[in-house]
């Protein structure tokens, strides 16, 4: 092959972190050291999710386990991953994950500056078929001296300092900001490093496509059901939408950012704050999609701006390019 065609000055995650540390004022480099760290997990999540290692597993030899009964579900190794990696990295003083009711506290002689909120795999109900899935996280500086506590994850999203998401599709992307706009990263397994695919994105100001579980509109408010009938019936004569919805919140995110559009997950009868949680589904996102010139509420509120109260308290989340979203705020309006 031509070798030629190889970018020997390439600019990888790891180099973009670096980098990125550098021009901080005041930087440890911890938060390289973090981040580092997820991005270890975040490979390994990527192989297991991609069944790596699954001849070895299901004994190529003959002594096969078919049930499968000693192998980890992917979520449990997922958090595993994630929580060790973190805290083997010294960049943090507690965490909450999705998967732990407590909030982690790193053991005293390994802890840093930082906060971590994640979920380790997200769209659980997409792994047995295969679909898409991704990890999400948030990274806060600690607000409180001596033993960490809930205070130093309950902060608002406003505080994020990193946030990111890894989706585990056709490829393995990595989406990131510290708060300097945008990027992706793509992986590319041969050498096993993230590369810059897209810098600096934008989402289109209105697309054409929602995104929301519709089999629940039984359930939704009546400012739900008038603005998706107006998706689907366009009284002005334009186009109808197309819509979307995979079941994992990272594939329906990244489509949105992608291709323009809004994702919705409403508040309903039987789920009054809806399903998605605040602190590592919602806030993550929610920065993200600003950072992209997106917009993210709870149909009241800026989600950025939100007190958290607790470390898995769900909110209602709607999405996406800031046209669609402002016409879906219209609707709230008139039925306040
Ligand atoms: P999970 O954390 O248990 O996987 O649940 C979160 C997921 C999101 O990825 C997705 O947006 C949502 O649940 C889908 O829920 P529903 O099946 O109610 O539409
Ligand atoms: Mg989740």
């Amino acid at each position: 092959s031509d070798q030629s065609a190889f970018d020997t000055d390439v600019w990888t995650l790891t180099r973009f972190i670096i980098e990125t540390g550098r021009q901080a004022k005041g930087a440890t480099g911890e938060l390289t050291q973090l981040l580092t760290a997820m991005l270890t997990a975040i490979k390994a999540i990527s192989s297991a999710v991609r069944k790596a290692g699954l001849a070895h597993l299901q004994g190529m030899a003959g002594s096969v386990n078919v049930t499968g009964d000693d192998v980890k579900k992917l979520d449990v190794l997922s958090n595993d991953l994630v929580r060790n990696m973190l805290q083997a990295s010294y960049s943090t003083c507690c965490m909450v994950s999705e998967e732990d009711k407590e909030l982690i506290i790193t053991p005293k002689d390994k802890r840093g500056k930082y906060v971590v909120c994640f979920d380790p795999l997200d769209g659980s109900s997409n792994i047995d078929c295969l679909a898409s899935i991704g990890t999400i996280f948030a990274i806060y500086k600690r607000v409180t001296d001596g033993e960490p506590t809930d205070q130093d994850a309950l902060q608002q999203g406003n505080n994020i300092v990193c946030a990111g998401y890894a989706l585990y599709g056709s490829a393995t992307l990595v989406a990131l900001s510290t708060g300097a706009g945008l990027n992706f990263f793509m992986l590319d397994p041969a050498v096993g490093e993230f590369i810059l695919t897209e810098k600096n994105v934008k989402i289109k100001p209105r697309g054409k496509i929602y995104s929301v579980n519709e089999g629940y509109a039984k359930y939704f408010h009546p400012s739900i059901n008038e603005y998706l009938k107006h998706k689907k019936y366009p009284e002005d004569g334009s186009a109808p939408y197309g819509a979307r919805y995979v079941g994992s919140m990272v594939s329906d995110i990244h489509r949105t950012i992608a291709y323009g559009g809004i994702f919705m997950y409403p508040a309903n009868e039987k789920s009054p704050k809806g399903k998605l949680r605040l602190l590592y589904e919602c806030n993550p996102i929610a920065f993200l999609i600003e950072q992209a010139g997106g917009l993210a509420t709870t149909g009241t509120q800026r989600i950025l701006d939100v007190q958290p109260e607790a470390l898995h308290q769900r909110v209602p989340f709607v999405v996406g390019s800031p046209d669609d979203v402002n016409e879906y705020l219209s609707y709230v309006k008139k039925f306040s």
